[in-house]
């Protein structure tokens, strides 16, 4: 009988075996640079976004295109952008995943260059793949896309921006998150797609891009109401550090409201597309009402 709690366990032990195999083979030379990679990517956190990649896979039938890979690279991009995001001159956060931040651990020098080698790393990992053929190589160039200046890192510069000129504006607010978080969501769903010869590319990527959304809203009440037991890191971050977030420029009250509307349209998205989506439709659930 499907369990979504037992489903999401399967791809996430699938996931876990990938990244073992992959921080088991690394061995980086000074000791620290290895130290510092592995210290985040070992401190779990949800893996919601390989753990969809794997779904998505299944989804439109691209189980056997090295699609683990993908999904590798992708926690990689995704945990370094955390090692940035934390930094003294970004969001100043001393702790991630339950644990003092890597630049609290190994200092800011060497957590730059943990996410720099995290990054680079899931590029060498996404090259390696291109080799197997037209499909891989547009697959890999999407999720660069999407991490790159015109995805993740934009919405990291705007993020950075409105803080820092404190401006409060609704189309910026919707760039910052449909890039800084939208891109890497979208991704972990779209990039299946591809691979299966571009089967429900567009209805997965707004999926992914809905779900980011909802996701972000949902980041942002927890930072107002959350607490570190759940969320790991600290909570009230984003007044402190006059972030342009939902909540700051809605209210928690608002966000509700917005996350309701999200959640429908993303499993509106999801009517869409042929065969079981359960599992996505849980996924939504999950985001929604998740805690941590
Ligand atoms: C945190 O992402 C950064 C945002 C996009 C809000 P997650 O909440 O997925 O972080 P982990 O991987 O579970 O720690
Ligand atoms: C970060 O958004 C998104 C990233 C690309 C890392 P936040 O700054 O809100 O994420 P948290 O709250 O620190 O996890
Ligand atoms: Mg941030
Ligand atoms: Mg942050
Ligand atoms: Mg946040």
């Amino acid at each position: 009988m499907y369990s979504f709690k037992e489903k999401y366990g399967e791809y996430l032990s699938a996931f876990e075996v990938r990244l073992k195999r992959f921080y088991e083979e690394l061995t980086c030379r000074p000791q620290i640079l290895d130290d510092s990679l592995k210290y985040s990517l070992k401190s779990g956190g949800k893996r919601v976004r390989p753990v969809l990649m794997l779904a998505a896979a299944d989804l439109v039938g691209a189980q056997n295109c090295g699609v683990e890979d993908y999904a590798l690279a992708l926690e990689l991009i995704h945990t370094y952008s955390l090692i940035h995001d934390d930094l003294p001159e970004m969001d100043n956060d001393d702790f991630r995943r339950g644990r003092p931040s890597n630049h609290k651990m190994f200092g800011a020098g060497n957590a730059v260059l943990a996410g720099d080698g995290l990054l680079n790393t899931a590029y060498y990992i996404l090259f390696e793949r291109c080799a197997d053929g037209k499909l891989f190589a547009d697959a890999a160039k999407f999720m660069c896309g999407c991490a790159g200046v015109t995805g993740m890192i934009a919405g990291q510069s705007a993020d950075l921006y409105c803080a820092e000129k404190g401006i409060k504006d609704g189309d910026m607010l919707d760039f910052i998150v449909a890039n800084k978080t939208g891109k890497l969501i979208s991704a972990a769903v779209a990039v299946p797609a591809i691979l299966a010869g571009g089967k429900n590319f567009l209805e997965l990527r707004q999926f992914g891009e809905d779900l980011g959304r909802l996701f972000q809203l949902v980041d942002d009440i927890l930072d107002e109401e959350g607490n570190f037991e759940h969320l790991g890191k600290t909570s009230g971050k984003d007044k402190e550090e006059n972030k342009l977030t939902y909540v700051t420029f809605y209210g928690a009250e608002q966000c509700r409201v917005y996350a309701d509307i999200m959640f429908d349209r993303c499993l509106k998205m999801l009517e869409g597309i042929d065969g079981d989506t359960r599992f996505f439709k849980d996924v939504v659930s999950f985001v929604r009402y998740r805690e941590g």
